[in-house]
This record gives structure tokens, C-alpha cells and sequence, in this order.
């Protein structure tokens, strides 16, 4: 009896106490409510210190964007599904912007523009929220942009070389490769150490499947991040993903990392932008897109840095993609990303459909600043192939109507078809820096000319193996290389020319230029 009463009045103190570390105070919430909702906006009355951008939760856990504040209402974009928010139900404001999760535990996951997981791996770990929105870093933050950033892909290391904290437009018309060009960039950081972030909008659950597979089967899935805002997600959804896949990639470069961030494609993330803006009645601009469209679209690219080394010496590299109409490149949105981007790399269909893969026009692409950070020893090689390969293209026009050429000519333009015949590339295949190097001395030494055109691909094929046999030091170059000396060039020479035999080129070791 004696321990029962003592047990109660443990119980009873333990109980006060607790009552008294309650605090009892009012709360205060700003809430409103749902005047219109449809579409993948709604219109919000009654919350009146709403503030731009602000985070709204709906009834049923819905989130949505506060981005239109007009005196009464607000306009919403739904980051949800819009059947779940009946008209007249209750909005709350957080006071908060929108935060997306970042960190290690999103590497090798596939995530929604929320942060939610959809490859059914379980909850992310070892994460923080960051906001989705953040101001690009200052210039004082910033360094030059030195060190290149290979895409394997030899046309474009080589005659429009990428560095790492540059921003690169990959524009053409739809299925001319775009996405490829991408995807084969990501895998080829599987010989690097930066990361890769993914970001899907607007784009079919097929195409990002495909993607995602690939960058399994060839590349470092466990390195990088796959965000999607696919075509049948909301439109909210669909616009927020190039941010949060930002801030994720953003993440990894404050904290000293390289990162690359592909964005396919900012032509859709533009239309849901326009989709939901003409649905909140904003007032439409140029082809009916907002006024801020290329505002929306310079902020997040901005992002894209190179940061000083104090401050980490991270590096965020961006690859937009934009599609163009029966190319025309001076369309509103094309025209908008190429003047905020530092070069774009044009993808035409003529050159798609006669199956020279990657189709990249190599006249109308440019880089801007990659050009300071190429490998000096690709630099040396690939100085007059541009000028070689323009020349060949041009002398090709003329040709085509049959017209009788001499001898040099006839020279010049079966030099450039072992131009064309090297830089196309098949997919998921990047080449490494020795390779690279190996194919563009053939070319410049004349090897390839007598290898007939159909036996490239095998002179491709076996040139890895035969490198490690023969030549290795070429292998192992790395980005500092400095041009081939010339005793290590004659020697990369004779047996270039020796594989050139091997496949069927009857080339001597003097024939060659
Ligand atoms: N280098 C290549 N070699 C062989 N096939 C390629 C190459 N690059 C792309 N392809 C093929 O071309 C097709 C279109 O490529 P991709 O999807 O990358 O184009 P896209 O421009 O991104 O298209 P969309 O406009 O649909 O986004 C795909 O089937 C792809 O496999
Ligand atoms: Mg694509």
C-alpha cells in the first residue's frame, strides 16, 4: 500500500512538472482560401503578408508557389495534384521558400523536383534542405574557368572544348541527338571525379528511363543525381525541377567538388512556365511567354560557377538543352539561352539524317571560354583541323554536282572524309584523352588517307588495345599534357601507321604525310 501511494506521488510531481514546462500561448497562422483552382494553379485570398515565392501548403499536404501577388489574390503554381484541393478549402502560408533536399545521400538516387524519392530505394539519408532558390555567387567568389571538362565526345574536345564551370547550350531541332550529346558527356565522368546531375523536363518517361539506364550500364550511377519533372507531372513540378536539380548540384560546389549539370530541356521548363503564367492571367510577352521568361532563365544559369579557391574551388558546370523549330536558332527562347550561355553546340538534322553522329555543326557551335582550358597537347592537334575541315566541307559542294577535280583537290577532299570519319562517334562510347590524341595525329599525319572509308570504324575499335601495346605513355596522358615531343609523335606515328595496315590501309611508312 506504502509503495503504491509513493508510486502516485512520483507520478503526481513528475506530472506537474511537465504541466508546468508547457507553455500555453496563441499561435499565430497565416491562412487563406482556395478562390479557383484547376490546372496546376489556384488563386488564394485572404493571405495577405504572403511573400514572393513563399511556400503555401494546401489542404491534403499539396504545396504550392506563391508567384503572382496581386492586392487581393495570389497566384499559385501547384507543385501536386490539383483534384486533391477542393475550391474554398484552407491555404496556409510557411514564411519559408520552397527547399529541395540536398547532400551525399541523394548520390545514386532518382528524385521528383520535390526531393521525393520515385526509384523505390527508401527514404534519403544524410541530406539538408537547401532552398531552391539561392543568388548566383558573387563575382569576387568566382575564379577563371581553367580546367577543361572532357565529353569523350571528339568533335567537341576538340574543336569546341567545355571548361569546368562554363555554361554550354546543346541546341537543335528534336531527335537530332541532344539528350545523346548529354548523357555521353555524364558517362564519360566516370574516368573524372566530378558529379552529375540530371535534370528531366517536360521529357517523356521513356526518354528518362533510357537515360537513366545508360548512365547505369556505362557510367558512375553512384555518382550522380537524377531530378525529373516528367511531361505528364504537374506543370509546378515541371518548372521547379531545373532549380532544385541547381541546388542539389550547388550543394556538391560550395563544398569543393566539380559538378555538372544538365538541364533537357529548358524549351519545355519555358512552355510550363508559359502554361501556367497565362493560366494565372499574367500578362503574355513575345510568343506569349511572360515578360520574365528570360530573366527566370539567366538566374538559374547564373548559378552555373567556378568558385576561388577560397571559397572551395568547386567548379558547377551547366548544359542546358533547347529545341529548336525546323532549325531556326533565332527563335525567342533559343535566341534568349544563347546570349546567356558562353557558346552552344548546334546539332543539325541534314547531318543527322546522313547519319554523321554526333551531327554537330561545327560552324555555327562555339565555345566560349573552353577553348583557355583545352589540353595543351589537344590543343596543338586540333588548331587547323577546324580551318582543314571547313575547307573540306566547302570543296564537298562543289564536288557534289560532279564536277571534274585535279588531283589536289581530289587530295583535300579524301583528307577531309577521314575528318568526318573521326569525328562521328558512336553512342555511350567516350573516347579518353590518349585516344583522342592518337586519332587526331592520324589524321594530321596523313595515316587515315589511304584507310579505306569503310574499315574506320575497325582502325577505331582495335585502336585502344593496340595503343596499350605499343604506345602506352599515350594512354596515360592527362590534362596538363604538354604537345608530343617529337621523338614520342614519330613513334605514335609508325604505329598508327602499322595499325592503319593492320585494317586494310595500304599505307607505307614513308606514304604517309
Ligand atoms: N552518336 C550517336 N550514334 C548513334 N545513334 C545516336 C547517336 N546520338 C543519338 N543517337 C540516336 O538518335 C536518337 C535521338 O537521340 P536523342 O534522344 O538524344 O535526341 P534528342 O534531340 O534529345 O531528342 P528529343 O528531341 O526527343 O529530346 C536516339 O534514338 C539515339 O539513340
Ligand atoms: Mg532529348
Amino acid at each position: 500500500m506504502v509503495g503504491l501511494v509513493e508510486e502516485l506521488k512520483g507520478w503526481a510531481q513528475e506530472s506537474r512538472q511537465r504541466l508546468t514546462a508547457l507553455q500555453f500561448a496563441p499561435q499565430l497562422e497565416h491562412i487563406g482560401r482556395v478562390l479557383q483552382v484547376g490546372d496546376g494553379v489556384a488563386m488564394v485570398a485572404g493571405l495577405a503578408r504572403a511573400r514572393l515565392d513563399e511556400l503555401l501548403i494546401f489542404e491534403g499536404g499539396v504545396r504550392g508557389l506563391a508567384v503572382d501577388l496581386g492586392e487581393d489574390t495570389i497566384g499559385c503554381i501547384l507543385l501536386g495534384d490539383t483534384a486533391r484541393i477542393p475550391a474554398g478549402s484552407i491555404v496556409r502560408g510557411t514564411g519559408e521558400v520552397a527547399r529541395v533536399p540536398a547532400g551525399e545521400g541523394l548520390l545514386g538516387r532518382v528524385v521528383d523536383a520535390l526531393g521525393k524519392p520515385l526509384d523505390g530505394k527508401g527514404a534519403i539519408e544524410d541530406m539538408l534542405f537547401a532552398p531552391v532558390e539561392q543568388a548566383a555567387p558573387v563575382i569576387v567568389d568566382r575564379a577563371l574557368v581553367t580546367k577543361p571538362l572532357a565529353t569523350g565526345l571528339l568533335v567537341i574536345d576538340a574543336m569546341i572544348p567545355l571548361g569546368r564551370g562554363q555554361r554550354e547550350l546543346i541546341i537543335g531541332d528534336r531527335e537530332t541527338g541532344k539528350t545523346a550529346i548529354a548523357v555521353d558527356t555524364i558517362i564519360n565522368q566516370k574516368s573524372s571525379d566530378a558529379i552529375c546531375v540530371y535534370a528531366a523536363i517536360g521529357q517523356k518517361a521513356s526518354s528518362v528511363a533510357r537515360v537513366i539506364d545508360a548512365v547505369r550500364q556505362y557510367g558512375a550511377p553512384e555518382r550522380c543525381i537524377f531530378v525529373i519533372g516528367e511531361a505528364d507531372a504537374p506543370p509546378g513540378l515541371q518548372w521547379l525541377a531545373p532549380y532544385s536539380g541547381c541546388t542539389m548540384a550547388e550543394y556538391f560546389m560550395t563544398r569543393g567538388h566539380d559538378v555538372l549539370l544538365v538541364l533537357d530541356d529548358l524549351t519545355k521548363h519555358a512552355a510550363a512556365y508559359r502554361q501556367v503564367s497565362l493560366l494565372l492571367r499574367r500578362p503574355p510577352g513575345r510568343e506569349a511567354y511572360p515578360g520574365d521568361i528570360f530573366y527566370i532563365h539567366s538566374r538559374l544559369l547564373e548559378r552555373a560557377a567556378k568558385m576561388a579557391p577560397e571559397r572551395g574551388g568547386g567548379s558547377l558546370t551547366a548544359l542546358p538543352i533547347a529545341e529548336t523549330q525546323a532549325g531556326n536558332i533565332s527563335a525567342y527562347i533559343p535566341t534568349n539561352l544563347i546570349s546567356i550561355t558562353d557558346g552552344q553546340i548546334y546539332l543539325d538534322p541534314r547531318l543527322f539524317y546522313e547519319d554523321q553522329k554526333p551531327a554537330v555543326d561545327v560552324g555555327k557551335s562555339v565555345s566560349r571560354v573552353g577553348g583557355k582550358t583545352q589540353a595543351p597537347v589537344l590543343k596543338a592537334l586540333s588548331e587547323s583541323l577546324r580551318l582543314e575541315y571547313a575547307q573540306f566541307l566547302e570543296l564537298e559542294v562543289f564536288t557534289r554536282f560532279g564536277t571534274m577535280v585535279d588531283e589536289r583537290t581530289r587530295k583535300v577532299i579524301e583528307h577531309g572524309q577521314r575528318i568526318r570519319a573521326v569525328l562521328g562517334q558512336r553512342q555511350y562510347a567516350p573516347l579518353s584523352l590518349g585516344e583522342e590524341v592518337a586519332l587526331l595525329c592520324a589524321v594530321a599525319d596523313g595515316v587515315l588517307d589511304p584507310v579505306p572509308l569503310d574499315r574506320m570504324n575497325k582502325f577505331r575499335e582495335n585502336l585502344a588495345t593496340w595503343l596499350a601495346e605499343r604506345c602506352p605513355e599515350i594512354l596515360a596522358l592527362g590534362d596538363e599534357a604538354n604537345p608530343l615531343p617529337d621523338a614520342v609523335r614519330t613513334r605514335l606515328k609508325q604505329s598508327l601507321i602499322a595499325l592503319a595496315q593492320s585494317v586494310g590501309g595500304r599505307v607505307s611508312q614513308e606514304g604517309a604525310r
